[in-house]
């Protein structure tokens, strides 16, 4: 294989499903998906795993699958984390420019990166991402990349990513136990950004929310950066069991009643639409208008986005999404939620769908395989850079290797 090509591998270990994607990364960067497996997942509550031999085992399932797709072993994975332990802030970290050229290092640039990570969060939570947001030098602001500018004084805004030890290490615990090393794990919302959201959305203004199985995270980008992450405990199941209630069925099939026949507004529905629900034991089927389903679906889905709304109005950030908000997780899939979140936002809202990879497109075409492209996505943009760093010069690549971020 030639120099500075070769496979980078995802995989988005979610409450519903385990996804792997395989990309093969060519010379001039663009990646080729080889390979995908998915798998129903066991021992995942609220995007944290609840059992660690389930876990293991699902997450073998889909990586063998991915293996045999393509034809080959995966050894290092990044690997998606979620769920609501996972916090997001902001930071600011300052230093003093002390060398005699008074010219900013790379140094420089590790220390303020360093020296914003210090700060005080829960003795359980650990930070795995340090995203920069911008650089002010001399109270200059604005500036994304200081390296080489005349300065006495360097400050970075970073947005920070803490998520629970525990859940961190359980991750990294499923995934070494096949041998397989874990090269970082990666937020699934920057995941997702990876894949769905374009250059100019994240330059002028965008929330990006994942509508996973129990839990929905958001994410507020504006100005090339990230600026604020919450994640609440409501997902897709919570539509699923909402319909369970309301048609008085099981889960199982209230599940694929929503996936076939569910709708989130009810002004999108037919009136003379009906479907047959499917009943608990010892009832007969029922034949229930299409509408009573979007009855049900609306609230759930108008709840769920009045609180993300609430939730980036308390940071003031409302006015900010001007190119508006972009659905991925599964629970995008629903149709009409793309305009349920247009109304409570009052901004335009899309479906966002793996774009920017070759091969298997048609494969992972679905809001679900967002996260598991946008992870390889992510490996494939951060190991070109650090290839350049390492043939740059041996030191600067390894003093770089310290904050490893890609927005
Ligand atoms: N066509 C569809 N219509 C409605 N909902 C759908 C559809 N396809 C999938 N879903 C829902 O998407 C949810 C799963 O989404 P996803 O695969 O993104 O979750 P996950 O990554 O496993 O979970 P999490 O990120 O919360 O840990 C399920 O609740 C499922 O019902
Ligand atoms: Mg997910």
């Amino acid at each position: 294989m030639a120099k500075d090509t070769g496979h980078v591998v995802g995989i988005d270990i979610g409450t519903s499903k385990v996804a792997t994607v395989i990309g093969k990364v060519a010379e001039d960067g663009a990646v080729e998906v080889t390979g995908i497996g998915k798998v129903e997942s066991r021992g995942m509550r609220k995007g944290i795993i609840a059992s660690l031999d389930e876990a293991a085992a699902c997450v073998k399932a889909s990586v063998e699958e991915a293996e045999s797709m393509a034809g080959h072993s995966v050894e290092r994975a990044y690997v998606s984390v979620g769920g609501t332990h996972v916090r997001g802030f902001n930071s600011r970290g300052v230093v003093a420019i002390t060398s005699k050229e008074r010219m900013i290092t790379r140094d420089d640039i590790t220390r303020v990166l360093e020296g914003a990570r210090t700060i005080s969060f829960p003795q359980d939570q650990q930070i795995f991402h340090t995203f920069p947001q911008e650089y002010l030098v001399d109270d200059q602001d604005g500036i994304s990349h200081p390296e080489g500018m005349p300065g006495s004084r360097l400050e970075a805004n970073v947005h920070i990513i803490t998520g629970s030890s525990t859940s961190l290490q359980n991750l990294g615990t499923v995934v070494n136990r096949f041998g397989i090393e874990v090269a970082q794990p990666v937020l699934n919302l920057m995941a997702d950004a990876h894949a769905v959201l374009t250059a100019d959305e994240k330059e002028i203004g965008v929330a990006l929310i994942n509508v996973g199985h129990e839990t929905t995270g958001i994410a507020v980008f504006e100005k090339g950066a990230l600026w604020h992450t919450h994640v609440i405990p409501i997902g897709g199941a919570h539509f699923t069991n909402d319909l369970a209630v309301g048609l008085r069925t099981g889960i199982a099939d209230a599940e694929i009643l929503k996936k076939k026949h569910g709708c989130a507004l009810t002004a999108l529905v037919q009136e003379e639409d009906t479907v047959e629900v499917p009943a608990m034991a010892g009832k007969r089927t029922a034949v229930v208008e299409r509408m009573r389903l979007a009855e049900i679906l609306q609230p759930r889905a108008e709840e769920l986005f009045q609180l993300l709304y609430e939730d980036i109005r308390d940071a003031r950030l409302e006015k900010t999404i001007n190119a508006g908000v972009v659905l991925t997780g599964g629970g995008a899939s629903l149709s009409g939620l793309d305009e349920v979140a247009q109304g409570v936002f009052d901004h335009q809202a899309r479906v966002g769908e793996p774009a920017g990879v070759r091969g298997l497109t048609n494969l992972v075409a679905a809001p679900l395989f967002a996260t598991a492209v946008g992870l390889v996505l992510y490996g494939a943009q951060l190991e070109a850079r650090e290839g350049g760093s390492r043939k740059r010069g041996g030191l600067f690549g390894r003093l770089w290797r310290g904050i490893r971020e890609i927005v």
